[in-house]
């Protein structure tokens, strides 16, 4: 009988992308996709580290999986991801129901884990991203997705004051060149009409071939040749490597959308001090200027992190003035989550309280600039690639070039399509509109 794999995914992009990744490389052992969790074989969360309680959630997670089976042939408990990273074989102590805890750049060897768990319930969490990306580099990415995700580098050395990236994902790799293209090549092949370069700095891809350095913006030069993608995005970006040759870029792509996805994390430039990260407020704004030069048309998002160790109101206030100024589109915004081990979980936290009323004050402004920028495109006509057909209601979805979410009637034969879409409605994250029938149908 078939066995089968269920897959749980927590956290970023990357780990979206991880996931699909394992399920191409469990293929070959005859491990096939369930969406069906109660009928899994093999039961694999990959976890998120990067906020409260990561930890606990994956217990939380393991007993609910326990009710689930209480009856039933107990399935193979994977846990994959950046806590398995963080916890590694602690996890296997605490908790007997977990046969395996693998961490994120060790799971290409996932199959021999499996292969061999009756023999040895076991942890895997090396850095080894270059075998991984060698190991991949030889299966097929089977993702069929409109929209796919590529990841291109991974890991951090950035050190920021807060971050856990940099001890679960380990230092920075790049790929080759070459086999991202290859990568991309077998993506166009499934379908895909738009490519979400990825990496936890995807602007620091840096591969040194053997008569070239290769950027991000070379890798944009390139996708930019294929006729089946229609868009270019990559995130997420950091403004230390927000270089001049990717800025051109907006400068002579057709392809790479409009939107920026640059985090700042906080408008003070005490707070980006004490957070190490290495830029000035100052230097966001002259990449805000300098885009904004090339193409008006240009919007931004950001991250922010309120209530940072040694935040005072004054830092606080620095933070609301520069939202105003820039007026991002769309935003994340978290309270400051103290993580083990990071240089910022030993200064003295501020208020929980207080930072929540700051969080609060943060979002209100965010959400003002976002609603603001949906209903500035009520009564018109707007390109949308449509995704995929709604489950619910029997509508469509795709996205604009800022990554709205678009709603709308439509038909089977505009998947994959650019279509335009006039909006009549919108409301804080989606649009919503009516396909214009003869509408100039631009993508293949
Ligand atoms: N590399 C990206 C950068 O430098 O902007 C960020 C990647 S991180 C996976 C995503 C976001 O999580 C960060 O931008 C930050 O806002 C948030 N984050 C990271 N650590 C955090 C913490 N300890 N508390 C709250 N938010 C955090
Ligand atoms: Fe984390 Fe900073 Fe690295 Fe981003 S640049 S992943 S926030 S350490
Ligand atoms: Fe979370 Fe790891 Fe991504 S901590 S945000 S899954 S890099």
């Amino acid at each position: 009988m078939e066995k089968k794999i269920f897959i749980k995914t927590f956290g970023c992009q990357m780990n979206e992308y991880d996931s699909n990744r394992i399920f191409d490389t469990v293929k070959k052992i005859g491990l096939l996709k369930t969406s069906n969790q109660s009928d899994a074989d093999c039961y694999l969360i990959n976890t998120c580290h990067i906020r409260d309680k990561a930890k606990e959630k994956v217990y939380h997670e393991v007993g609910r999986v326990k009710k689930i089976f209480r009856n039933k042939k107990k399935p193979l408990f994977i846990v994959a991801g950046c806590v398995a990273q963080a916890e590694n074989e602690e996890m296997l102590k605490r908790e007997p129901y977990i046969d395996i805890v693998v961490g994120p750049q060790s799971y290409h060897q996932i199959n021999s884990l499996i292969l061999n768990y009756k023999k040895d319930r076991k942890e895997l969490t090396e850095f080894e991203t270059k075998d991984k990306f060698d190991y991949l580099d030889k299966i097929k990415n089977t993702s069929s997705k409109v929209s796919s995700f590529l990841t291109i580098q991974e890991g951090c050395d950035k050190f920021c004051s807060f971050c856990v990236v940099p001890y679960t994902r380990g230092p920075e790799y790049s790929r080759s060149f070459e086999k991202i293209i290859l990568e991309a090549q077998d993506l166009v092949k499934s379908g895909a009409k738009e490519i979400v370069l990825l990496g936890q700095n995807v602007n620091a891809y840096l591969f040194r071939g053997k008569t070239k350095e290769y950027r991000l913006s070379d890798l944009i030069k390139e996708l930019e040749k294929f006729n089946e993608i229609k868009r270019i995005r990559y995130t997420t970006s950091h403004p230390r490597d927000m270089t001049d040759d990717l800025i051109e870029c907006y400068s002579n792509s057709k392809k790479l959308q409009p939107f920026v996805h640059l985090p700042i994390q906080s408008g003070s430039n005490k707070i980006l001090k004490l957070m190490n990260r290495g830029h000035k407020v100052e230097k966001y704004f002259d990449i805000y200027e300098k885009l904004k030069k090339i193409n008006s048309k240009i919007e931004f998002s950001s991250d922010f992190i309120i209530g940072h160790p040694g935040e005072s109101e004054d830092d606080f206030k620095d933070t609301l003035e520069f939202l105003n100024k820039i007026k991002f589109i769309n935003s994340y915004s978290f309270v400051f989550s103290p993580r083990p081990g990071t240089p910022a979980s030993k200064l003295n936290s501020i208020e929980n309280e207080v930072a929540k009323e700051r969080l609060t004050k943060v979002q209100k402004i965010l959400f003002q600039y976002q609603l603001e920028h949906n209903e500035s495109f009520i009564g018109k006509k707007i390109d949308v690639l449509v995704e995929n057909k709604m489950k619910k209601n029997q509508m469509y979805f795709g996205r604009n070039e800022y990554l709205n979410g678009v709603i709308f009637d439509g038909n089977e034969k505009y998947i994959g399509k650019i279509v335009k879409v006039k909006i009549d409605k919108v409301n804080q994250n989606n649009l919503f509109g009516i396909i214009e029938t003869n509408s100039d149908m631009r993508a293949a």
